[in-house]
């Protein structure tokens, strides 16, 4: 039985105040018991980076761990603007979201270099959430398929066949992303089958210990049903992360 896991992505939203309102608010839900994670699930937080150190200090001891929303393929340098991996690690992050189809479309990430940052993650001991989807002209060519799966194989080719050992894969279609439109959990399935199977051609191990989140307008209403199904291993979760009572519905969702 695989551990499942939600991921909160607050994307560029928020205040200091907002996030430690909504930091507290998440914190008193879980210790009054009103969502309870059980041994079930795993809950983690990914402010902006602005907020992670203060966001850090509020959940250290706490049921929440955290993430960051990206980060360099270098390890130091002359990089204006960058962050790198083990900067994260120095705020005690232990996750980073990697290749979010906002990064590829918005800010021209490739694979190449999604499968570098997810190199220089790993190498700092984070766990990369590798985020893999298409968009909606590519489903209605039939083209799902083909798109995760080069979005995958470009971290196998660089990183060989143990890649997604300690590693998470978010599967998020980009037409449900802030759409409102959830792929229903047969649709989200049928791809995180796929997923897995790929990642067992290369290991077998690996592939049934991995962890394999949906994302695409997941909510409190849907959320259930979604990780209900066989290979839905939990949640990457965007606008419904932003509300305390929302979040903490999807993290008790994930640990029945
Ligand atoms: P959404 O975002 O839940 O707001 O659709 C998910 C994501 O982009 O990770």
């Amino acid at each position: 039985m695989r551990k499942a896991l939600v991921a909160g992505n607050w994307k560029m939203n928020g205040s200091k105040e907002q996030a430690e309102a909504l930091v507290k608010e998440l914190i008193e839900g879980f210790s009054s018991g009103s969502c309870s994670l059980g041994k079930q699930a795993d809950v983690a937080i990914c402010p902006p980076a602005v907020y992670l150190d203060r966001v850090s200090g509020l959940v250290a001891g706490s049921d929440i761990k955290l993430g960051a929303q990206n980060c360099s393929e270098y390890c130091s340098g002359a990089y204006t603007g960058e962050l790198s991996a083990e900067m994260l690690v120095d705020l005690a992050c232990q996750y980073v979201i990697l290749g979010h189809s906002e990064r590829r479309a918005l800010f021209s990430e490739t694979d190449q270099q999604v499968a570098k940052k997810f190199e220089t993650a790993k190498a700092s001991g984070l766990v990369p959430v590798l985020c893999v989807g298409e968009t909606l002209d590519e489903r209605e060519s039939g083209k799902t398929l083909d798109v995760v799966s080069a979005q995958i194989n470009a971290v196998i080719d660089h990183l060989g066949q143990s890649a997604f050992d300690r590693a998470v894969i978010a599967y998020e279609p980009v037409w449900a992303i802030g759409t409102g439109k959830t792929a229903s959990p047969e649709q989200a399935q049928e791809v995180h089958k796929e997923i897995r199977s790929q990642v067992a051609a290369s290991n077998q191990v690996v592939a049934e210990k991995l962890q394999i989140l949906y994302g695409g307008s997941m909510n409190a209403k849907n959320a259930q049903s979604l990780m209900a199904m066989a290979d839905i291993d939990g949640g990457l979760v965007g606008g419904a992360s932003l509300k305390a009572e929302d979040f903490l519905t999807i993290c008790q969702a994930a640990s029945r």
